[in-house]
């Protein structure tokens, strides 16, 4: 059987279950299958190039065709293909790549425990605060604050970190530990007549409240992206963070950042939090840590907390937490590389030249008749499309389904976006040319015009 058999082409397929999908709809249509990669496209079995601007879950920094990363990992198996990194045991890329990391995270005197996946980074963190609290003898200090709207990953306790009620219900996840508090989204939740600032009062309020409901003493961390990619690409207001980590630090509350998409230059700076302001106790990478070449994250941690965890170990012999692929050498090795690259090519710095023509085209999209608002921050961009129907030139009900046929159109065109609700979001690989960015905004407005050609009367 070959791909090019037209029988197989027109059917689903069987076996494989895919995530963020509709099963049935995948047994019964075949997926997009992508077989090759070349810059920031990705060329599909039929031969068709797609220009990715989602960068693939936002993950695949430098493209599809980076030959340092894909020499990286040969290099790599050549030598030691894998040896696990627990029981006083490693490799010498682990070493050096948590060496490298501590170096350039924007946490105090850091320390590295490595994983597999972000859910992983997100759920060691978690895992290590619960430990931690267990040897100061505060084993009641165990939830979790997290954001509604957010996504931190798809393990048992990432998903309920994650804010969204309809996956708490349908995987009946054990919620007994969470707490959740809005996302700073003025746009969607600001009051009328409200300022931004009475906003982020009305915020700051609620997280105190939520706080003292729960017992501050009963709360071990709180949870955050610095800007919200699941959420649509959320810009907290002016201050927002500065007084949250107030609260936290008045509660002793650990305050976990997210960086699974924000780091590697995302926002125009190597971490999210350098461009909002943020100090976190504990910071979890993931995703373009490898170019997304091959799976690694990574969590780490203030030396404050590394202490306490040391001494905790100690107590117990060893530190009863490991993972066969936390720290894979071939991810170790390949991410090594991409901080080669990233500070070789100022990928950050590169961000930042390029953001105002991409901020620029986003902008441009503000007064577009689908359109309802548009975020944007270094390679990233948000466009929110109307979903009410009050206009009087849009029929009532007509843009229920604006988003899917938003995410048909654009894929037609040869563009691949991610809709995250009635948001189509664009993050490209970090690569992207000037030239790029606008050939990508250009067919991203012909699917938009097309939309609203078909949907406004
Ligand atoms: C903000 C954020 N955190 C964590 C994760 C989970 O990462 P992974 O899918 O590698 O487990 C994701 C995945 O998209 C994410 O967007």
């Amino acid at each position: 059987m070959t791909l090019a058999d037209d029988a197989l082409r027109n059917s689903g397929v069987e076996r494989l279950m895919l995530g963020f999908s509709n099963l049935r709809e995948t047994r019964e249509q075949r997926p997009m299958v992508l077989t090759g990669g070349d810059g920031i496209f990705v060329i599909d079995e039929d031969g068709r190039r797609y220009l990715d601007a989602s960068a693939s879950f936002y993950c695949a920094a430098l493209g599809y065709s980076n030959e340092r990363l894909v020499a990286a990992a040969h290099r790599q198996m050549q030598a030691m293909p894998f040896y696990v990194s627990a029981q006083q045991r490693t490799v010498p890329a682990v070493i050096e790549l948590a060496e490298r990391l501590a170096e350039i995270a924007p946490v105090n005197d850091a320390h590295v425990a490595f994983g597999a996946t972000g859910s992983e980074a997100n759920e060691f963190a978690l895992k290590f605060m619960l430990y931690r609290n267990t040897w100061r003898g505060q084993p009641k200090r165990r939830k979790m604050i997290s954001r509604l709207g957010s996504y931190h990953g798809g393990t048992l306790t990432t998903a309920g970190l994650g804010g969204s009620k309809s996956v708490h219900d349908a995987f009946a996840l054990p919620m007994q530990d969470h707490l959740l508090v809005s996302q700073p989204d003025f746009f969607n939740n600001g009051q009328p007549g409200e300022t931004e600032a009475a906003y982020c009062d009305r915020l700051i309020a609620e997280l105190e409240q939520v706080i003292a409901d729960a017992g501050p003493e009963t709360i071990g961390a709180f949870v955050a992206e610095p800007l919200s990619f699941s959420a649509g690409l959320v810009i907290p207001p002016e201050g927002y963070f500065a007084r949250v980590q107030a609260v936290l630090k008045q509660h002793d509350i650990l305050f976990i950042d997210d960086e699974v998409i924000t780091g590697y230059g995302r926002t125009g700076q190597m971490f999210g939090a350098e461009t909002l302001g943020l100090a976190p106790d504990i910071l979890c990478s993931a995703k373009a840590m490898s170019g997304a070449y091959f799976p690694i994250s990574a969590t780490i941690i203030s030396g404050d907390i590394y202490r306490d965890l040391e001494a905790h170990s100690d107590t117990q012999g060893l530190f009863a937490h490991a993972g066969t692929y936390a720290g894979h050498p071939v991810g170790a090795a390949v991410a090594l590389e991409m901080l080669n690259i990233v500070e070789e090519t100022d990928l950050p710095g590169s961000v930042r030249a390029k953001a105002p023509r991409f901020a620029a085209r986003v902008n441009a999209l503000a007064d577009h008749p689908l359109v309802a608002d548009v975020r944007t921050i270094g390679m990233a961009g948000a466009i929110q499309l109307r979903s009410d129907g009050a206009d009087g030139a849009v029929a009532t009900g007509a843009l229920a389904g604006a988003a899917k046929q938003l995410a048909a159109v654009t894929q037609d065109l040869g563009l691949i976006i991610r809709m995250t609700g009635q948001t189509a979001m664009l993050a490209p690989p970090l690569i992207i040319s000037e030239a790029e960015i606008d050939r990508m905004f250009d067919l991203f407005t012909e699917a938009l015009d097309a939309v609203a050609d078909q949907l406004i009367a």
